[in-house]
């Protein structure tokens, strides 16, 4: 069924790609209550960027109430919401956005499971405090039965040589050979001039940063929705690993920088920077317990896991 994936405007629960021209809440009033597995997304910020009226903080908050309140209703009991943001900035005082909008997922019956720390070294600079070098995406659930999947999403071992130095196991090697939880300090660059994700969009998601989110909360052939898609990166993520993706938004051109990007992705021809691609590399900072166990078996699931992730370290 996935070969015959295309784009379309209206949302039915048949279709795989969704790229609504309008309003995200006139998006939503069409998607059937708790059908979405995933919603992720960064909304405005309010910051006055060229998408956005800047608007006063409570009709902000209420417009987003809005759409969180329609997100609730469309969102499966085993579903997830990421609410990716940064800070609203007033006469140069700074309000982080998810501390005003925790209150308003939780008083939806939400449950929070992470805040993420997504941090990147790229942004202005500032002159009167320290320069913003991270945002948060905030992970709701709506019940304590939800879809988590840990391996698909396990990050290699600093150290995998390591070995338990007590205990009954001592002398056997420590780590999980399918890699680590990555924790809750994900540092992935951000789509900035020179990164070859970027667009004319002035805050576009980084494709990894999604695929993550993706991969984790959400099974093959789920829907994943981005209420406020810009050039469609959610959607990219989620075709790219087989789960339906639905989108709304309200600049025509970035609609169509979304269908272009999208259209690319089915090709094969989007380039993005690979999800695994290291930011750290232990052999350039001198590490000496480099050498994985797994590497020297032929036959383990671990020596499978290294090669599959170094496949992906090209750009396509
Ligand atoms: C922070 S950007 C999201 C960028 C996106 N994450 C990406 O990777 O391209 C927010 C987007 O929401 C769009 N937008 C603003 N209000 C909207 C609304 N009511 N319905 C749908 N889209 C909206 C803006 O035009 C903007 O492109």
């Amino acid at each position: 069924m996935f070969d015959k994936r295309k784009i379309v405007e209206k949302f039915a629960l048949s279709e795989h790609i969704v790229v609504y021209p309008g309003d995200c809440l006139d998006l939503l009033k069409t998607i059937p209550n708790e059908s979405l597995k995933l919603i992720v997304t960064s909304p405005p910020y309010n910051i006055g960027k060229e998408y956005e009226r800047r608007l006063k903080l409570e009709s902000y908050l209420e417009q987003q109430a809005a759409v969180i309140r329609e997100c609730v209703r469309c969102l499966s009991p085993k579903g997830s919401i990421c609410w990716q943001v940064g800070n609203y900035v007033d006469n140069g005082a700074i309000i982080p956005l998810d501390t005003i909008l925790y209150p308003i997922f939780t008083g939806l019956g939400l449950k929070m499971r992470n805040r993420i720390i997504w941090h990147f070294e790229h942004g202005l600079h500032c002159s009167r405090r320290f320069s913003g070098r991270y945002e948060t995406i905030i992970w709701f659930t709506k019940s304590d039965d939800y879809t988590f999947n840990l391996d698909p999403v396990r990050v290699p071992q600093k150290y995998p040589g390591k070995k338990y130095f007590k205990g009954p196991n001592v002398g056997k090697y420590s780590s999980n050979p399918l890699g680590k939880n990555p924790g809750d300090l994900w540092v992935i660059p951000n789509v900035k001039s020179n990164h070859v994700e970027k667009t004319e969009h002035p805050c576009q998601f980084p494709v990894e940063l999604i695929e993550r989110l993706v991969l984790s909360m959400t099974n093959e052939e789920d829907w994943v929705l981005d209420p406020f898609l810009g050039v469609g990166t959610s959607i990219i993520a989620a075709i790219r690993h087989n789960r339906r993706g639905a989108g709304a938004e309200i600049v025509p051109k970035y609609i169509e920088l979304a269908k272009e990007r999208i259209q690319q992705e089915l090709a094969g021809t989007l380039r993005t920077r690979p999800m695994y691609k290291p930011i750290y590399d232990p052999v350039e900072a001198g590490n000496t317990l480099i050498e994985a166990p797994w590497n020297k078996t032929k036959d383990s699931k671990q020596l499978l896991l290294i090669k599959e992730k170094k496949v992906k370290y090209h750009t396509r």
